[in-house]
């Protein structure tokens, strides 16, 4: 199926070429006029909302019906990169979801380019994980509010990038302590090369934890409860589609799983398979795999079995394994500090559970499986 534009009533193709920067041989520009836009009125509007109400909708028309911006979009999608086309998505989706979470009523021609580019990105056509943690920019952290909420909303976006980079460097790890573990053999400078591999892991799960404390507890973290509460309306579901929760993170499933294998998380791997299109695109793969990998048996508790592993190796997979119980321990800590409601009222989460029933049991699943006191 060939992807339509409904821009109306102008011929973009005049435009073709001369409003594009190209910067270096291998990549368009961002969509300035868009990127601008979101990055610095956007949030600035809507931390005035009462203005806000009045001319959100007028501003993101006059940006849609640009010149500039038709034919650079257009050209995004005809000839950018996957990661230009998601960025530009990430931008499109924010002003859809500003407009929608203000009530304002949502714009044809915006959610008819949406629609565009979700079909080249395979991304939904709504804010998810990806698009404002993946596809948000370190430079250039688009972010809903500005001032201090705008701070402690980036800090927010940080800490979940900090985390996912800290777990595609520990998944490599174990996919890495996992092809050895399928020789039909082990020997000595195997068992050495799982020690070291399974030891690095573990170093990535700290730096987990670590980011947990330096960016969503400490004091001198810009993120607090209180301003965690005012930006929290644009990332809560939509009807037609969930929000764009860290339950999204196919990188920590996929760690979960290489490590544990199915045994304690057992009841997410339904969400998983019916939720698949809103993980990330780039990670969809990876953790396809780690929950086919689990389901035959293919984790690091399930080789301990083999009698060719060293003593170190056996210790290591503890090690790893009490690293993933301990992630759903802080992780749970700081759900409980950030968003205490969560755990004194039944307060629906994105799993379709009440979020501390759910937190709750896979902490105790996990520890279950483990023989652990959850
Ligand atoms: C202030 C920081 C955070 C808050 C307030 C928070 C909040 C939540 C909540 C309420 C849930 C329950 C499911 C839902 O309703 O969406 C959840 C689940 C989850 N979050 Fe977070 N989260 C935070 C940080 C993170 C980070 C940094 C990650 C890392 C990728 C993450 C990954 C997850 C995962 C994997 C789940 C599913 C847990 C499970 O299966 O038991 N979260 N989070």
């Amino acid at each position: 199926m060939q992807p339509q534009h409904n821009f109306n009533n102008q011929d973009s193709s005049t435009n073709h070429g001369q409003s594009l920067n190209v910067s270096g041989p291998s990549s368009l520009q961002e969509v300035q006029e868009l990127k601008e836009f979101v990055c610095t009125k956007l949030p600035e509007l809507l931390t005035q909302i009462s203005t806000a109400q009045g001319s959100l909708r007028d501003e993101v028309l006059q940006l849609l019906r640009n010149d500039l911006f038709r034919s650079e979009s257009e050209e995004i999608l005809l000839k950018g990169s996957f990661e230009e086309q998601r960025r530009m998505q990430l931008d499109l989706v924010m002003l859809k979801t500003a407009l929608e979470k203000d009530q304002l009523d949502t714009l044809g021609e915006l959610n008819s380019l949406l629609s565009d580019v979700s079909a080249f990105t395979r991304i939904p056509e709504t804010l998810t994980y990806e698009l404002i943690i993946l596809a948000n920019e370190e430079s250039n952290m688009r972010t809903f509010r500005d001032g201090k909420v705008g701070k402690a909303e980036e800090a927010f976006y940080q800490g979940h990038k900090k985390v996912e980079e800290s777990l595609t460097c520990g998944i490599e790890n174990l996919l890495q302590a996992l092809d050895i573990l399928e020789k039909p053999q082990l020997e000595l400078k195997d068992n050495l090369r799982l020690a070291t591999l399974i030891g690095q892991f573990c170093e990535r799960m700290e730096e987990v934890k670590k980011a947990y404390s330096t960016y969503f507890l400490s004091a001198k973290s810009a993120f607090n409860a209180q301003h965690f509460a005012e930006f929290r309306k644009y990332l809560s579901e939509t009807p037609e589609h969930p929000g764009p929760s860290g339950l999204f993170s196919a990188q920590m499933f996929a760690a979960k799983l290489l490590v544990l294998g199915k045994e304690g998380l057992e009841d997410r791997i339904p969400f998983i398979r019916e939720k698949l299109d809103y993980y990330p695109v780039e990670h969809r793969e990876k953790l396809l795999k780690s929950v086919i990998g689990a389901e035959a048996g293919r984790s690091l508790r399930d080789y301990t079995k083999r009698s060719d592993l060293a003593q170190s190796v056996r210790a290591a997979i503890e090690d790893a394994s009490q690293a993933i119980l301990a992630d759903a321990k802080v992780h749970r800590g700081v759900v409980r500090t950030i968003l205490p409601e969560a755990f004194t009222q039944d307060m629906a989460g994105t799993a379709g559970q009440p979020i501390k029933e759910f937190l709750e049991g896979g902490v105790q699943n996990i520890g279950n499986s483990l023989n652990n006191e959850g």
